[in-house]
């Protein structure tokens, strides 16, 4: 088959740019057939604002929590499922982990009727549009971008999933649903203990301070790595790369730095998730 062209790796879906081998149009009609359940538990992330890491908290949180420690080897992405995955996904006991890089008002309304809990991740966006950077270039199904384009192509929101600010915006709105617990990857690097307490607490499980322990302790930026073959193969590497706070600063230029200081401002400043972004 002749290899995709860089331009090629991404389209448009209902205005939104997607990686076309993992989401293709197929997979988007999939999702219309989903069935939620109230008691699954939903994980919702912006790309590269720690979907992965809180993926590994919570899939250690439910096999503590419910004590079937045979870790789900469903991927939870719900728009990477084609027909076959979906059917997995329905035959899956409960709860289920699901995941999703879908601006909210793009979840399947399914999941609004059922209304079942939802973590939401977020990211200061200078260090998310650093690691979007070097996915896309370490990702042989996104485009490679230099830095100078990748950089105008987030502050335009033409990457996959689109953009950073509309995501968080809509996030923002549901700040004060009791459903929705939102949590920051600055939060959960200053203090992961409290982080996956509150984690578990959230999505009814009472699990013991041992357990909250070897959970986190588990949970380290080094340990997840370590097994990151394990959990992804050969793209465990690129999927934990670095796992710091501010790597943005050897990134940005001081006119860079602004334009985006500038966007947050006019996007999020005095927005409750502006606020807790503390930008
Ligand atoms: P960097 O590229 O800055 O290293 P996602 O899973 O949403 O794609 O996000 C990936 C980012 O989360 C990467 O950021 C990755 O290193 C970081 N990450 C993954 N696991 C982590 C952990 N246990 N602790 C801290 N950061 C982690």
């Amino acid at each position: 088959a002749k290899a995709m062209t860089e331009e090629e790796k991404l389209y448009r879906f209902n205005g939104v740019l997607y990686p076309t081998l993992m989401c293709p149009e197929e997979n988007f009609k999939c999702l219309d057939n989903i069935k939620a359940r109230e008691d699954d538990i939903m994980l919702a992330a912006y790309p590269k604002c720690g979907f992965n890491w809180m993926v590994g908290v919570l899939k250690k949180i439910m096999a503590e929590g419910t004590g079937n420690k045979n870790e789900s080897k469903m991927p939870p992405m719900m728009e990477f499922f084609g027909p076959e995955l979906l059917k997995v996904v329905e035959g899956s006991p409960s709860p289920r982990l699901l995941g999703t890089h879908l601006c909210p008002d793009n979840i399947p309304k399914t999941f609004k009727e059922k209304n079942p809990k939802i973590l939401v991740v977020f990211r200061n966006p200078k260090d998310t549009l650093v690691s979007y950077f070097h996915f896309c270039n370490s990702n042989p199904v996104l485009p490679s971008k230099p830095w100078d384009s990748f950089f105008t192509d987030f502050m335009s929101g033409n990457v996959a999933w689109g953009s950073y600010f509309d995501y968080a915006l809509a996030w923002d709105k549901r700040m004060d649903d009791p459903q929705v617990l939102v949590i920051t990857y600055e939060e959960l690097k200053q203090d992961l203990t409290s982080g996956v307490r509150q984690i578990s607490t959230f999505f009814g499980f009472s699990l013991t301070d041992a357990q909250i322990q070897q959970i986190t302790g588990a949970s380290s930026f080094n340990a997840m790595k370590e097994s990151s073959a394990n959990s992804h193969g050969n793209m465990g590497q690129v999927f934990f790369r670095k796992g710091e706070v501010g790597d943005w600063k050897n990134h940005f230029t001081p006119e860079q730095s602004q334009e985006m200081d500038e966007a947050f401002n006019k996007h999020l400043a005095g927005t409750k998730l502006g606020d807790k972004l503390n930008y």
